[in-house]
């Protein structure tokens, strides 16, 4: 028998093999293929519907535990972040998802933290004791009433500014980023959904795999052109349930590569050999990069064929995931890049990149932050707190400095300065003000409605500014209030 120069003998083991791995079953004489449905995790079927998930942080404080209260009676989840488990627990009850870490440690602020939120209520403060010494309940002193010399426990700095600034990076990448194959953090289950897909399904005998291996997914193999092949692939099992990017503006690839032209495809639908949209990225060599493709920009295409009338992508359902190196670009045209052999692309993460839903930011801040050393000769310059300031570790410097970074993260926030805060019963009408001049004092309980207040009312939005308790008890009209106040510049 004659053997052509770019024979090679076929694996028909390799082809059954990569068939049984993506659980596809191909009728006799021809391609099509059904699909056979794997032990994949369902969507939970009873999962309760909820206004959203709140993230509280500083919430066994005085505001934090009456704001955690407030958001479960009006049917929110509430997340939060403690230092301290154990002691939480008790005072914040059974329904709070309670997730230990600490805002001037980054590395505690996590995807578990930080995904999927809602909004963001931000109640924390650095410490501030008598200096006698707290009392075993933590009481605090009431200003105005009994007056120790305050001592600072926290340092202010870590705290109020580096602490907060923290939490908005975090908020926001967790916001406009997700994850969605984290190769630095590897798992057996990650590694079991990705299978080889080689032209040994054209008869081919190209050869490849995904290795994960010190934090990084190795797609390599060797390519050849033999029996009309020339391609070597990888691809991902069927999401389940499918990836929801639909608020998303498209995919990040971090990768190193070896000088190759890849191409990443998506698939929309749960079929073996459906429209896939594929993307053709150049790549160099031995340095790493970052790939951003618009989900516009992905071609819909059936096998190497373009498909002009398919729907463009549907990014609201992922289903799966596949690189590729291949001989042909599109529509017979060549790869130009194309060198048949060994090669090496090494992969870091995909992510969905571009999110367009942010959280709200809702920060209780204080009244008197921009007073320590305001020019002019004001009275309200010279209360306690802004005298005491240098003495306290700058902590009204450093509040201002937390606002600022919120104010330039480009999330939408609400920044509420009371003025001194007491343990007294709330319900009395509120007074704004803007421009850092007023002096009082408004409960806690009242701070606490005011933040679900400004959670539900667009109006809140953008906005800085200063609240006092009026001596008449309310109801307050919020919109009223709000409308009231200047969107900041
Ligand atoms: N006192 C006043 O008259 C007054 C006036 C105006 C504004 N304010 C401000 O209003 C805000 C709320 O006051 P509040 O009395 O409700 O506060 P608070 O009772 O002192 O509570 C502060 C909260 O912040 C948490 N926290 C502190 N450092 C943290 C960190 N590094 N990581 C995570 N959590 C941290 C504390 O958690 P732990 O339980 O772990 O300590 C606690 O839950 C504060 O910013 C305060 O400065 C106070």
């Amino acid at each position: 028998m004659m053997v052509s120069p770019n024979s090679s003998k076929w694996d028909l083991g390799r082809l059954f093999r990569t068939l049984a791995f993506f659980r596809t079953i191909p009728f006799l004489g021809s391609f099509d293929t059904i699909s056979i449905p794997g032990p994949q995790k369902q969507p939970e079927k009873t999962a309760k519907r909820t206004k959203g998930t709140v993230l509280v942080v500083g919430a066994t404080g005085g505001v934090g535990k009456r704001v955690v209260k407030l958001l479960q009676q009006r049917g929110y989840d509430v997340r939060s972040l403690v230092r301290d488990l154990d002691k939480t627990r008790p005072i914040l009850g059974p329904d709070v998802q309670l997730i230990d870490g600490d805002i001037t440690i980054p590395q505690t602020l996590t995807p578990p933290v930080t995904n999927d939120l809602k909004a963001v209520i931000c109640c924390i403060g650095s410490r501030v004791q008598p200096q006698e010494g707290d009392t075993p309940q933590r009481e605090k002193y009431y200003q105005g009433i009994k007056f120790y010399l305050p001592e600072v426990i926290d340092t202010p700095e870590m705290v109020e500014y580096i602490g907060v600034k923290n939490l908005v990076t975090a908020v926001t990448t967790a916001a406009t980023e997700k994850t969605l194959c984290d190769f630095t953090q590897p798992t057996r289950e990650m590694q079991a959904n990705w299978g080889a897909l080689d032209d040994v399904v054209m008869g081919g005998v190209s050869e490849s795999n995904l290795r994960l291996v010190n934090g990084t997914a190795f797609f390599s193999g060797n390519v050849s052109t033999a029996n009309s092949g020339g391609f070597a692939s990888v691809r991902s099992r069927n999401f389940a349930p499918p990836f929801n990017l639909a608020d998303y503006t498209g995919i990040d690839l971090r990768i190193k590569g070896d000088g190759n032209r890849y191409k990443f495809f998506i698939r929309t639908d749960p079929k073996w050999d459906g429209i896939g949209y594929s993307y053709s990225f150049d790549t160099a060599y031995n340095i790493p990069f970052t790939v951003r493709i618009p989900f516009s920009e992905f071609v819909p295409v059936f096998r190497a064929k373009t498909v002009p009338n398919a729907p463009p992508l549907d990014p609201s359902q992922i289903y799966s995931f596949q690189i590729m190196l291949s001989k042909f670009e599109y529509d017979g045209q060549l790869n130009p890049n194309f060198k048949p052999g060994i090669f090496q692309l090494q992969i870091e993460s995909i992510k969905a990149y571009g999110g367009k839903k942010l959280p709200q930011f809702i920060q209780v801040s204080s009244a008197a932050v921009t007073r320590p050393g305001r020019p002019g000769n004001n009275p309200q310059d010279q209360i306690p707190i802004v005298k005491l300031n240098d003495q306290l570790g700058g902590i009204l410097t450093w509040k201002l400095r937390g606002e600022n970074a919120i104010r330039a993260s480009g999330l939408p926030y609400t920044i509420i300065r009371p003025c001194a805060l007491t343990e007294e019963p709330g319900g009395k009408a509120l007074f704004f003000d803007q421009g850092d001049n007023i002096t009082g004092k408004v409960s806690r309980e009242d701070i606490a409605q005011l933040c679900i207040a400004a959670l539900e009312s667009p109006t809140a939005m953008n906005r800085t500014f200063e609240v006092k308790e009026t001596e008449y008890f309310g109801p307050n009209n919020w919109e009223n209030l709000f409308t009231q106040l200047k969107p900041d510049n």
